[in-house]
């Protein structure tokens, strides 16, 4: 089934995003620690800025679904499947609470009692995302490392 190995180049390509996924969030991080440190909440700039990652993730999960859902590594190990349909599904979801996050920053009057408050939410949301992308990653290289490696 020589055929079938996922290219290198597209795994290398999916752990390359994932990291400059990472890196935009710990910028995103940083940046709201240094406002809550100045003690005036910015919420609406946190939406703005919410917007943007939305996008890119937007983009990232299309990129993930093109042709199936991680179907590449679905063909050549099956074992992983259902593990993949479920993280599949997560991303509607994500997208979602993170739409709803946004369009609260963006009210006039927004519900957070604290800057502190919305950081917990965006904390909670990049955790989830977090271990979204990490689960993806160790499918991914035990597919390639156990399936595609080991027929070598
Ligand atoms: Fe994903
Ligand atoms: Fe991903």
């Amino acid at each position: 089934m020589a055929d079938d190995k996922i290219p290198i180049d597209d795994l290398n390509l999916l752990l390359a995003e994932h990291r400059a996924l990472l890196t935009k969030i710990a910028e995103l991080r940083e940046w709201a620690t240094a406002v809550g440190e100045h003690g005036i909440p910015r919420f609406g700039e946190m939406g703005t800025r919410m917007e943007q990652l939305r996008d890119r993730l937007r983009t990232h999960f299309e990129e993930e679904e093109k042709g199936g859902y991680l179907s590449p590594i679905v063909e050549i190990a099956p074992r992983f499947a259902k593990e993949i349909e479920e993280l599949g599904g997560q991303h509607g979801e994500l997208l979602l609470t993170l739409d709803r996050f946004i369009a609260r920053l963006h009210e006039t009057e927004p519900p957070f009692a604290s800057w502190q408050q919305a950081m917990r939410e965006f904390e909670e949301f990049i955790g989830a995302l977090r271990q979204h992308e990490g689960r993806e990653n160790t499918i991914a290289q035990a597919a390639y490392g156990q399936d595609i490696g080991a027929a070598d």
